[in-house]
């Protein structure tokens, strides 16, 4: 099996790694489950900011946005970043200022752990059946590396 990089790694950076290709299979994977949610990734981001709001109630006088206007922003960004997965210095360069942006409104690294989970939970219960496994899995990991860009961001 030939390897491939992750199109939401670090490695597209700067490192060595860059040389490897990026996994298109993946990158298609990604961008095929992220259309089944369609028209419904709005209810998807407001479930997600009421998981969220619920599990984490300290976390809600940091928000001064209107959760109606935060959800559109939600969902514009996770458009941008599917949109951008074949050009990996795109997305490192929003990554990188919306890591340095959440750094200003207050959040910490151990604030994404709970918000890739909840994002997870809300893909799963939008998605439904529509999404096997096995792609949530990968939206995990993929959240997981956008997190890590922006926590990275946040302390440079
Ligand atoms: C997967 C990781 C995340 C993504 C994709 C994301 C996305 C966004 C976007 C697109 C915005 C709009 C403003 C901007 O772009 O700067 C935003 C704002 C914000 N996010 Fe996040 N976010 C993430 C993680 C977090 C975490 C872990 C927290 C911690 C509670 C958080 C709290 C906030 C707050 C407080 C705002 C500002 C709201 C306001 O202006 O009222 N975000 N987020």
């Amino acid at each position: 099996m030939s390897i491939r990089r992750h199109p939401i790694s670090r490695s597209a950076e700067q490192s060595p790694l860059r040389t490897i290709p990026v996994d298109h299979a993946l990158i298609a994977r990604l961008k095929s489950s992220y259309q089944l949610l369609s028209s419904d990734r709005f209810e998807f981001a407001s479930v997600f900011y009421s998981k969220l709001f619920a599990e984490a109630p300290h976390l809600r006088s940091m928000f001064s946005t209107s959760i109606d206007v935060q959800t559109t922003k939600l969902v514009a960004a996770l458009d941008a970043i599917v949109s951008n997965l074949e050009y990996p210095e795109k997305n490192a360069k929003l990554l990188k200022e919306m890591g340095q942006r959440h750094a200003g409104y207050g959040v910490k690294p151990e604030h994404y752990d709970l918000v890739i989970d909840l994002i997870c939970d809300a893909i799963r219960e939008v998605g439904g059946e529509r999404l096997p496994a096995s792609h949530l899995a990968e939206w995990r990991v993929a959240l997981r590396l956008v997190s890590d860009q922006m926590i990275a961001a946040a302390s440079s």
